[in-house]
């Protein structure tokens, strides 16, 4: 049977799309009417409904900015507690994935699912944040005047006002949580310190934990080792070989040695915004066409 429904696109305009119909389950009776009055509502991708595992779902996105095409049709799929690698040349469209996951940059065509309840295109980038996605930018972004501990204090506190995490007293619980991520991003002997004293490497790791204290399901992590010395880039990686499995994290980096350090499954390399090679690090570095992408750049 062939139907149709209406939905709201990436730009707000309505839309006619496939009703896909799903043998595996029987309906669930609240999808397909939105919470805001009752709009009917873009269902979940079938493919995840099969297979569990998938946390983020992105279906041959697309977006152009002025004409030029920065994600072409572009499928990448994230399974729970996997630690994927995205690679590619400068401008292949690696933040871009980033900015259509947190809502920042909306694609002109395309789908896009946090595990089977969150159309990432039809929410913000508060909601996205607050169902779970924690994103890491390039330049850390921490409060260079509180210490370490204040840093995760306040992240822990989320939505709280900064005057209203200071003035409450932290659960014993909390203080573990907290006690327990610095450990991770080895700066239990800086919790104190001022966090405009650390070097470079040391605010990517608190910028870290401070999305770690978020809980978040999925981690998003922009170039996390450029511009670090060489053995707080062999710290980042033991942190991210401790981080995953306990949460999904999607690594962009332009850093082929590093990558080669964490990618124990699949690595994706991303040219002119389309995925050119999907696999082992072994298989993708070894694929001609990548190799040709990376033509005048450093390949190891
Ligand atoms: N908001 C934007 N406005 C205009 N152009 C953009 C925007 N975001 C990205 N681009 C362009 O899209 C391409 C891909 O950019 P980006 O995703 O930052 O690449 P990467 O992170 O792989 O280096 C680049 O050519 C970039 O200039
Ligand atoms: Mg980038």
């Amino acid at each position: 049977m062939s139907s149709a429904r209406i939905v709201r696109s990436a730009r707000d305009s309505l839309v006619l799309r496939p009703d896909i119909e799903d043998e595996d389950e029987p309906e669930d009776p609240h999808l397909g009417l939105g919470s805001r009055g009752g709009r009917p509502r873009a269902r979940p991708p079938k493919a995840m409904r099969r297979q569990d595992r998938i946390l983020l779902f992105l279906e041959k996105i697309s977006v152009s900015f002025d004409g030029f095409k920065a994600l072409n049709d572009l499928t990448l799929y994230i399974r729970q507690g996997e630690l994927r690698c995205v690679i590619g040349p400068n401008g292949a469209g690696k933040t871009t994935i980033m900015d259509i996951i947190t809502g920042k940059t909306r694609p002109d065509s395309g789908s896009a699912w946090f595990t089977r309840d969150l159309n990432l295109l039809e929410n913000d980038e508060v909601a996205i944040a607050q169902a779970g996605i924690g994103r890491k930018f390039q330049k850390p972004s921490v409060f260079e005047n509180l210490t370490v501990f204040q840093n995760l204090e306040l992240a822990l506190a989320g939505s709280k006002s900064v005057w209203r995490t200071f003035r409450a007293r932290l659960e014993a619980g909390e203080i573990e949580f907290i006690d327990e991520i610095l450990g991770r991003i080895a700066l239990r002997d800086e919790r104190g310190r001022q966090t405009g004293l650390l070097s470079h490497g040391q605010k990517q790791w608190l910028e870290i934990g401070m999305i770690l204290a978020q809980r978040p399901k999925l981690l998003l992590l922009d170039e996390p080792v450029a511009g670090m010395a060489p053995a707080e880039i062999d710290r980042t990686v033991e942190l991210l070989r401790d981080l995953e499995g306990a949460h999904s994290i999607m690594v962009v980096e332009h850093d082929m040695e590093f990558v080669r350090a964490i990618a124990r499954e699949t690595v994706t390399v991303l040219h002119q915004g389309a995925v050119l090679a999907e696999g082992s690090m072994d298989f993708v570095q070894k694929h001609p066409a990548v190799i040709e992408a990376y033509l005048g750049e450093a390949l190891c």
